[in-house]
C-alpha cells in the first residue's frame, strides 16, 4: 500500500522504509586514489558517488539508510553528518548556496552506519544489516551503479513489491559478452509490461552458461526471508557469500520478480566507466554543461583522425 504524505507532496510514504548501501569494498581498482579515500567518496562532478545513491533512495520515499562500511570509511560518516565549523563559516559569509550543499547530505534521510568486519561478500554485507532492518522488506542499492535521477526504477520496484510481495531485482539486457560481469536471471513473462518472474539466478556465468542476457544491476527490494537464507548460504563465486545465491533459493520458491530497466544507468565501477559517467553527468548539468560541452566538442574534433573514439562502446552498457 502506498500512502501519500498529503495531496500536495509527491514523495509517497511506503511500507518499505529502509535502504541498505553496502560500502565496505577496498576500491583496489582506483588505487592510489582510494588508498586513504573510500571509493564511494570519489567525486562524480562535484558530489561523492554515494550521495547520488542516497538521493535516489530518498527520492523513492526511503527515509532510513544503513551504510555497511569497513575500515577507512570514516569520510562517509563525516559526509552525511553536520559540519559545524564549515557551516558557521559559510553562514557568516552569507554563502547560502554552498551552505545548502554542505547541509544537504545530512538532511536526505536518517543515516546509520555499521561495519562489516570481514569482507566476506555482498551477501554477508546484507546479512550484517539484519538487526537494523528487522522483519521488514528493505531496499539494497549498490554504489557502483548510478541510476539517472530522472529515472523511477526504484519506485517501480517498490510498486512491484507492494503488488506481488516477495523480492524484486532490477534487470537490464546486456550484450552476451558482458553477462559474465553480472548476476544473470532466468525469467518468464508475467503479462505485465516490464515485469518478469525470476525463475533462477546465477552469479557471473560464462556466456555459454548464462540463462539469458538479463543482468542484475545493483538495485534490489528484498523480503526479510532473505536473511534466513543468507545465514546458511555457503561461500560461492570468488569464495564470497553471494547475494545472488541466496536469491536463487528464493527464486526457486517462486517469490522473486524482476523489473526490466532500459533507462540511463552509469557505472562507476572501473576507471573508464567512471570517466564516462563524469563526462555524461557534467554535460547534463545546467551550470556546467553548456561551457563543458562546447570544449568537449572542440576536443573530440581535435582527436578526429587520430584513431580515438573507435572503442567508444565501453566494457559495460552504462555511461
Ligand atoms: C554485484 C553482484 C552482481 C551484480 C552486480 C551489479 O557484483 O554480485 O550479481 O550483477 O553487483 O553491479 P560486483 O559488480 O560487485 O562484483
Amino acid at each position: 500500500m502506498i500512502v501519500p504524505h498529503s495531496s500536495t507532496e509527491s514523495t509517497p510514504v511506503r511500507t518499505v522504509r529502509k535502504a541498505v548501501v553496502p560500502a565496505a569494498g577496498l576500491g583496489t581498482r582506483f588505487l592510489p586514489a582510494t588508498k586513504a579515500t573510500p571509493k564511494e567518496m570519489l567525486p562524480v562532478v562535484d558530489k561523492p558517488a554515494i550521495q547520488y545513491v542516497v538521493e535516489e533512495a530518498a527520492a523513492a520515499g526511503l527515509d532510513d539508510v544503513l551504510m555497511v562500511t569497513g575500515r577507512h570509511k570514516r569520510a562517509i560518516e563525516d559526509h552525511f553528518d553536520n559540519a559545524f565549523e564549515l557551516e558557521q563559516t559559510l553562514a557568516a559569509k552569507g554563502d547560502t548556496v554552498r551552505l545548502d550543499a554542505v547541509r544537504d547530505p545530512a538532511r536526505l534521510a536518517s543515516i546509520h552506519h555499521i561495519r562489516q568486519g570481514d569482507p566476506l561478500g555482498l551477501g554477508h554485507a546484507v546479512l550484517c544489516a539484519r538487526r537494523h532492518v528487522g522483519d521488514q522488506p528493505f531496499a539494497v542499492l549498490l554504489g557502483d551503479d548510478l541510476i539517472d535521477p530522472r529515472e523511477t526504477l526504484l519506485s517501480r520496484m517498490l510498486d512491484v513489491r507492494e503488488r506481488h510481495a516477495g523480492s524484486v531485482v532490477a534487470l537490464m539486457e546486456v550484450p552476451e559478452e558482458q553477462i559474465h560481469l553480472y548476476g544473470c536471471a532466468a525469467v518468464q513473462p508475467t503479462g505485465e509490461d516490464g515485469v518478469v518472474r525470476v525463475t533462477g539466478l546465477v552469479e557471473k556465468p560464462s556466456s555459454q552458461q548464462a540463462p539469458s542476457r538479463y543482468a542484475v544491476i545493483g538495485r534490489y527490494v528484498l523480503d526479510p526471508a532473505v536473511f534466513d537464507v543468507l545465514e546458511r548460504t555457503e561461500p560461492g563465486r570468488g569464495g564470497e557469500i553471494q547475494l545472488t545465491d541466496a536469491l536463487q533459493e528464493l527464486a526457486t520458491g517462486g517469490t522473486v520478480h524482476g523489473v526490466v530497466f532500459d533507462g540511463l544507468r552509469y557505472d562507476t565501477g572501473d576507471k573508464a566507466d567512471y570517466l564516462r559517467t563524469v563526462v555524461r553527468l557534467a554535460c547534463d548539468r545546467p551550470d556546467l554543461g553548456p561551457e563543458f560541452m562546447a570544449w568537449l566538442k572542440e576536443f573530440v574534433g581535435s582527436l578526429a583522425g587520430s584513431g580515438a573514439g573507435e572503442e567508444a562502446g565501453g566494457r559495460r552498457l552504462a555511461a
